[in-house]
């Protein structure tokens, strides 16, 4: 092979790698995101949530929404818009019914967000919830 021939294949290599180089780097300056979602970011801490019950935010990168352990036992984070699909009211977690409950028309919801009683047509919107260090993480 000439020398001549030899720079032109290495400069073709070179340049049918560079869109796998580019995609590398790109890869690693994306912040921590899962597959098919957003950002998780933090809303509080896993204290206040056990000392309050609830965390809530009426502005949490523009959503309104509440987190909660699942009351079933298995500790599990739920996060849920707090928007009431009947009518837009703002719904608030009742720890002892164990349901979000909603002022304006007495629609509930179950701690998943799923109906349980009155006129909302749909769930609550819910959110990837997880917990990192002592910080309760949604994903938006
Ligand atoms: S707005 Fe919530 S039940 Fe009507």
């Amino acid at each position: 092979m000439k020398r001549r021939e030899f720079n032109l294949l290495g400069l073709g290599l070179l340049a049918s790698s560079l869109p796998l180089a580019i995609a590398a780097c790109q890869s690693d300056s994306e912040p921590a995101a899962d597959a098919g979602g957003g950002e998780f970011v933090a809303l509080g801490s896993m204290a206040d949530l056990d000392a309050q019950g609830s965390l809530t935010s009426d502005d949490f990168q523009g959503e309104k929404l509440a987190v909660i352990r699942d009351p079933g036992g298995s500790g599990e984070l739920l996060a849920v818009s707090t928007v009431c699909t009947h009518a837009g009211c703002t719904v608030d977690w009742d720890s002892a019914q164990g349901k979000f409950v909603c002022p304006c028309h007495g629609g509930s919801y179950n701690p998943d967000g799923t109906v349980s009683g009155g006129p909302p047509p749909q769930p609550l919107t819910t959110f990837a919830a997880k917990i990192e260090g002592d910080q309760v993480m949604i994903q938006v």
